[in-house]
């Protein structure tokens, strides 16, 4: 058994002027608008707010997101949600994720994670293509020192809009790019969905897979996009889709991987996840269960080709090395809802990927 969860979606070349029309659909009148210090002073964000104010009801802006999402920020966009009844997330990740929590009306510390319910609308338009944020149901903010995970049905937002016309810098393009590449990898080749018991994440299957691949064949073009931004549409809607295919069937050592890096190289998510990809794609291949897609992703790409022609560093070239091997299995591992995704990947195969990693 599986299922599928996918936001409503405009997508198109200038699609953010739609907003108006989207908020209309909605029946929104008080829209509360999130946006981060550096996206609020875009001319694209300024196309959004001219759109909003067609559906002439109350806008109130905020850009208090600024680096990655907290518990602070989430707490101060609280303040003002419960006059509103819609929320409009213009931003990266980040911006994205923290708009997911303060539509929940809660501040961080009284959100039970298993009663997640939004009080307002959600519309969401990316500026960065890459996390999958705007189509999936997770969202994930820094507490403390703690990263911590939500994940909730309610989190999907209601719509999003994707529109290529709005161009991230390079290094966010190129992180974030990886990271899309690696979401539509690991969706693809985690365990086949007849094999989960029901739990949030369905396992890969006919669906998935034909989303992965699909984005895996538009992600390719990464490196011209970073350069010139050529292939936008590829590069945005690949992203979409990989999304799609990583918010149902699940993601899997990779991911668990890129967590442990991140605590010891303090690298952005894209960087830290992509530096494993390369191994963990090269173990996979002698996995019978693996091993015919990891062939036809192979026609398709060379991961570490992609992330060298974008400039992206190795596991080595992050500063990690072969003494930090049983610390970062350590912390693998103990991120079991992941790991269980592709459960052949044991301790010692674990090892055997980063030390792999290590060679590239
Ligand atoms: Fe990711």
């Amino acid at each position: 058994m599986f299922f599928l969860r996918v936001s409503k979606t405009v997508y198109g070349e200038g699609a953010r002027r739609k907003c108006g029309e989207v908020l209309k659909k909605l029946k929104a009148k008080k829209v509360l608008v999130i946006t981060g210090k550096n996206t609020g002073k875009t001319s694209y964000f300024k196309d959004v707010l001219e759109s909003i104010d067609s559906i002439d009801g109350d806008v109130t802006v905020i850009d208090i997101v600024h680096g990655e999402p907290d518990r602070e920020v989430v707490n101060e966009g609280v303040e003002y949600v419960k006059s509103h009844d819609a929320i409009v997330a213009f931003g990266g990740g980040s911006v994205i994720d923290t708009a997911k929590m303060v539509s929940t009306g809660k501040k961080i510390e009284d959100v039970e994670s298993d009663k997640i319910e939004r009080i307002v609308k959600l519309v969401v338009i990316p500026t960065t293509f890459g996390t999958g944020s705007e189509t999936t149901c997770a969202s994930v903010i820094k507490v403390g020192s703690i990263k911590k995970g939500f994940l909730h049905e309610s989190l999907l937002p209601d719509y999003a809009i994707v529109d290529w016309e709005i161009k991230a810098p390079e290094s966010v393009a190129s992180s974030s790019g990886m990271d899309a590449i690696m979401h539509a990898f690991e969706a693809y080749t985690c365990i086949e969905s007849e094999k989960v018991n029901f739990s949030f994440y369905s396992g890969s299957n006919e669906i998935t897979d034909t989303l992965a691949l699909k984005a895996l064949k538009m992600l390719r073009n990464l490196p011209e996009y970073v350069s010139n931004y050529n292939y936008a549409r590829e590069i945005a809607i690949g992203s979409n889709i990989a999304g799609i295919a990583f918010g149902n069937a699940g993601v899997h050592f990779g991911h668990a991987a890129s967590y442990a890096i991140a605590k010891l190289s303090g690298a952005p998510h894209g960087v830290c996840v992509s530096s494993i990809g390369q191994a963990l794609m090269d173990w996979l291949k002698n996995l019978d269960s693996t091993k015919e897609k990891v062939e036809r992703i192979a026609k398709i790409m060379s991961i570490d080709d992609v992330r060298k022609r974008v400039k992206l560093p190795s596991l080595s070239e992050l500063g990690i090395g072969y003494d930090d091997i049983p610390e970062l299995v350590k912390t693998t591992m103990s991120i079991k809802r992941l790991v269980a995704m592709r459960p052949e990947i044991d301790e010692r195969a674990a090892r055997e990927i980063f030390e792999m990693a290590l060679t590239y």
